[in-house]
């Protein structure tokens, strides 16, 4: 591919994840999105996957018995000149640090909101991690068709939970049963939402911002002059629009819609995409960036995801395209060991079918087989420059658990199931000072689930899990380290660094030891 041709590929590339709490709608939404990209698919696959009754499913039998996603998949469509990737995020409330690490690897994020629910824990945590990486974050406000809450009150409530200007892009008239249309003011029209022409559900706004008389049952409506003076006010006192807020994620856009009838969803997609981020250069340890444009090859391993199919008992590591351009079977250089790795076996992930990938460039996700080389963070790249991805954040465990093996015969596929799964990220490990008993840590007790089936499943080891009370993980500078400081009201414990931390089981007991050590620093990692 020439220069130009690359850079235009890039600029076409557009990556998000969607982030919700459970219940929000991510999946409706998602499955409109692929519509309007033209995916073929029957109808309500992307449903019936969650609800366990997907028949071509060769997910994880775990996923399977319980109904719900535990991996993020990716899915990629063509749309409006543009192509999109949409990284999916398990939306299960037990979702792991799988989810945090795939967003690491998007531009942007869209925030799907129930109206009738405001921001729920989930969103926010997720919420969270965007804000921390910068990237810019557009708003869904979702169910439309249902009786909500008071879009001021939700417009608020985002300034004042998340910390983040809010700029409504389209405002309702009515909800619920009185769900009249939309007032848009980014695009200067009404959109209907029955409107008596299917194909032209829009009304132009004159300059005065108001409908022609023709129009005199909506102009009387009292919905309709409710949404325009909440639009006026909006206007004089609320924020201004900037489109370089939006790309710092200072600013989020608002749309109001419902996935589930399918409305202002193309009009969000629209925006979306004139405002969304082609990929951007990434950052590597030595303080450099690496181009998205740079004519060789480079990304980073996010994620590892074991057994898609049981039958052929692969790894995927999925890896997200930073530069240059991916072309089946070439050889790059895995920087942790410098060794030379050709990829050769690799898939790309549209809609339901994997299919494999020819061309991959910056912001495309490429899942490579992997026989147990590759482990989350690593970096790959072509040519002589050798470069390293800056390392992906480590999320601070809530969850506890002692983990022994049942049968002490086998000691040995205990260890090395254990170190394989660590690696891949499944779960953290912690290991106790005094007694050199192994501890697992994760953000969601699905981790330790999934880690005891594959313990079994995979490494023919049967493991126990004692769940502890522990709850708060919090580091320790192993200089003001003082072997009198472990109590009865905390635990030491290194993690695989060698990195002392404490586990404590409440705040309470987190805010005793501050208070005998002052001096002493304890940090969270994210
Ligand atoms: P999730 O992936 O975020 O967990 O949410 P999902 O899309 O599965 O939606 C959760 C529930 O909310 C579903 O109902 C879905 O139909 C409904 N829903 C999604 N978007 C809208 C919307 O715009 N309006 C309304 N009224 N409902 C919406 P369910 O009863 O759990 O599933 P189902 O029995 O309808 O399939």
């Amino acid at each position: 591919m020439s220069n130009t041709k690359l850079t235009d590929a890039v600029e076409k590339r557009r990556t998000f994840a969607i982030i919700s709490h459970p219940d929000a709608g991510k999946t409706t939404i998602t499955e409109q999105l692929l519509l309007f990209g033209g995916v073929v698919r029957e109808a309500g696959t992307v449903k019936a996957k969650k609800s366990g009754n997907f028949a071509k499913s060769d997910w994880m039998e775990i996923e399977q018995k319980r109904g719900i996603s535990v991996t993020s998949s990716v899915m990629q469509f063509d749309y409006a000149g543009k192509r999109i990737n949409i990284l999916d995020t398990p939306g299960h409330e037990d979702f792991s640090e799988d989810t945090y690490r795939t967003l690491m690897a998007v531009d942007s994020a869209v925030m799907v909101i129930d109206s009738a629910k405001g921001i729920e824990p989930q969103t926010k945590k997720l919420f969270q991690i965007c804000k921390m990486r910068g990237i810019p974050i557009f708003t869904f406000m979702n169910k439309l068709d249902r009786d909500g809450r008071d879009p001021m009150d939700l417009i608020t409530e985002l300034q004042e939970v998340l910390g983040i200007e809010a700029y409504p892009m389209n405002w309702p008239i009515g909800m619920g049963k009185e769900l009249k249309g939309l007032y848009d003011r980014f695009n200067n029209r009404i959109e209907l939402f029955r409107p008596a022409d299917e194909n032209d559900p829009f009304i132009s706004l004159q300059d005065d911002g108001d409908i022609d008389d023709g129009y005199a049952d909506l102009k009387t409506d009292q919905w309709y002059t409710d949404a325009r003076d909440n639009m006026e006010l909006i206007n004089e006192a609320g924020d201004q629009f900037s489109a370089e807020k939006i790309a710092s994620g200072d600013q989020t856009p608002v749309f109001f819609g419902s996935a589930l009838v399918n409305f202002g969803v193309k009009t969000f997609l629209d925006a979306y995409l004139q405002f969304a981020p082609a990929p951007s250069p990434h950052k590597t340890t030595d303080d450099g960036e690496i181009e998205p444009t740079d004519p060789e090859f480079s990304g980073f391993v996010f994620k590892i995801q074991a057994n898609m199919n049981p039958n052929h008992r692969d790894r995927i590591a999925f890896v997200r395209v930073c530069s240059g351009e991916f072309d089946r079977g070439m050889d790059v250089t895995q920087e942790r060991t410098g060794k030379k790795v050709r990829l050769g076996n690799v898939t790309e992930f549209l809609a339901n079918t994997r299919e494999s990938v020819e061309k991959a460039v910056a912001g495309d996700i490429i899942g490579l087989y992997d026989t147990g080389n590759f482990q989350i963070g690593d970096s790959i790249y072509t040519g002589k420059r050798a470069i390293k991805f800056e390392k992906l954040p480590q999320f601070t465990p809530e969850l506890f658990v002692r983990v022994t093996a049942k049968n002490v015969m086998k000691q040995k596929s205990f260890h090395k199931g254990i170190n394989q799964l660590v690696q891949e990220g499944a779960v953290q490990l912690y290991q106790s000072y005094t007694t050199g008993q192994y501890i697992l840590g994760a953000v969601g007790q699905l981790q330790f689930e999934v880690f005891q089936f594959r313990m079994q499943n995979e490494y023919n080891s049967e493991v126990e899990m004692e769940p502890m009370g522990h709850k708060i993980a919090r580091w320790i500078n192993p200089e003001q380290l003082d072997p009198h400081m472990a109590s009865s009201r905390n635990l030491l414990v290194k993690d695989i660094n060698d990195d002392p931390l404490f586990l404590f089981e409440n705040q309470y007991a987190e805010r005793w030891f501050q208070d005998k050590y002052p001096k002493v620093e304890l940090t969270a990692k994210l």
